[in-house]
């Protein structure tokens, strides 16, 4: 008996100690496993049980339930322990400082343009007049660019245009970089039937450049070719598209007479503004600005395309856009919107998150 008894407290001695060594809930299980498991010490001794007498057990008994229940207890004090260890380490990593500011999506890091977003309001407008949208190649042949939009060799009107011009090919002939969208008209004219209804946003090119102009910009090209569309659909289309695009109720326009070659009779339009103060303000003041060029399709440009003047006519208009964005806008210089300056495009660019919808609103 003397034997057990030292025995029992031999091993509570050494598995107390490894319960106190034991620096993780892993390594506390195997101590638990060591002791109490099916082929623990501890359970060994308990099997011996059955094979004593009385008498024997008696005294055993007590003494190895005991140590088994002091074992198990110094077992749960210590997973009690190593919890709160574990559990207070995983709350240190995962601390989250609830007063950082929120950070930027990476959607929302990038600017628009100035340029896309008045392409992507232009757009939105048209659209809703039931306007299709056209696109053309920058580069064009003089056939598209000049002579089909009843700009002869030697017109007059070629000089005003300040065309860039590539080599001369074997043939004779040069491609150039379109210096207007209007060859979106002829390309559309020869590929569709009437009746017509769309816009042509894109690239231009002149060989220019100051505060206002730049060798590369954009104009967004509108043509209406259908048996009985007249100037007052002309006006009403531009009058519509002025109000939506400077969201205000009223535009006061000029149509003051002027001359396009492809356009019979020709308008320049102009919208009151003023000009005053520090940003210019449309609908209002005793200013006068130029928006854009428009007039009736002259019949050369129909019958250079195969139509019948006898039976179509319609409208055309030229947009400059830069100009548009400058004045919406209030960028004060056209060069610095070609610069790439990351400055710049943060402080005039648009959120990409932001469509420009007529029901949405059009810019924020
Ligand atoms: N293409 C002309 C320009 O660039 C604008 C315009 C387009 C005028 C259509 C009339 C009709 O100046």
């Amino acid at each position: 008996m003397s034997d057990l008894k030292s025995e029992a407290a031999a091993l509570e001695e050494q598995f107390t100690q490894a319960i106190t060594d034991a620096e993780s809930l892993d390594a506390l299980e195997q101590v638990r496993v060591a002791a109490l498991g099916k082929k623990g010490r501890v359970s060994e001794l308990m099997k011996g049980l059955g094979k004593m007498s009385p008498d024997e057990r008696k005294e055993a008994g007590p003494l190895l339930n005991g140590l088994k229940a002091r074992i198990t207890e110094a077992i749960t004090t210590r997973q009690d322990v190593l919890h709160d260890a574990a559990l207070t380490v995983k709350l240190e990593q995962e601390r989250v400082d609830v007063t950082l500011p929120v950070a930027t999506p990476d959607a929302e890091q990038g600017r628009i343009h100035p340029n896309s977003q008045v392409i992507d309001e232009i757009v939105a407008i048209f659209a809703d007049m039931g306007f299709d949208v056209k696109e053309g190649p920058d580069i064009e042949t003089d056939e598209y660019n000049f002579n089909a939009l009843n700009i002869p060799p030697e017109h007059p009107a070629r000089q005003m245009h300040d065309t860039f011009y590539f080599h001369e090919q074997e043939d004779g002939s040069r491609l150039l970089l379109r210096t207007h969208t209007s060859p979106v008209q002829v390309r559309t004219m020869r590929s569709e039937e009437p009746p017509l209804r769309f816009i042509a946003p894109g690239r231009t090119f002149r060989c220019d450049s100051d505060q206002t102009h730049t060798p590369m910009f954009h104009q967004v090209e509108g043509m209406v070719i259908d048996k009985e569309t007249h100037m007052g659909h002309l006006r009403w289309t531009l009058e519509e598209f002025c109000k939506a695009f400077f969201e205000v109720d009223s535009v006061e326009m000029r149509f003051r007479p002027s001359y396009f070659p492809f356009t019979e009779p020709s308008m320049e339009v102009d919208v009151r503004c003023d000009r005053s103060g520090k940003d210019i303000k449309i609908g209002q003041g005793d200013d006068w600005m130029e928006i854009l060029g428009c007039g009736m399709v002259n019949p050369n440009v129909l019958k250079a395309s195969n139509l019948d003047p006898e039976i179509y006519q319609g409208f055309a208009f030229g947009i400059g856009i830069d100009r548009l964005a400058m004045l919406k806008y209030g960028a004060p210089d056209l060069r610095a919107f070609f610069d790439g300056d990351a400055r710049w495009i943060k402080h005039y660019g648009f959120s990409p998150l932001d469509v420009p919808s007529l029901y949405g609103g059009l810019s924020r």
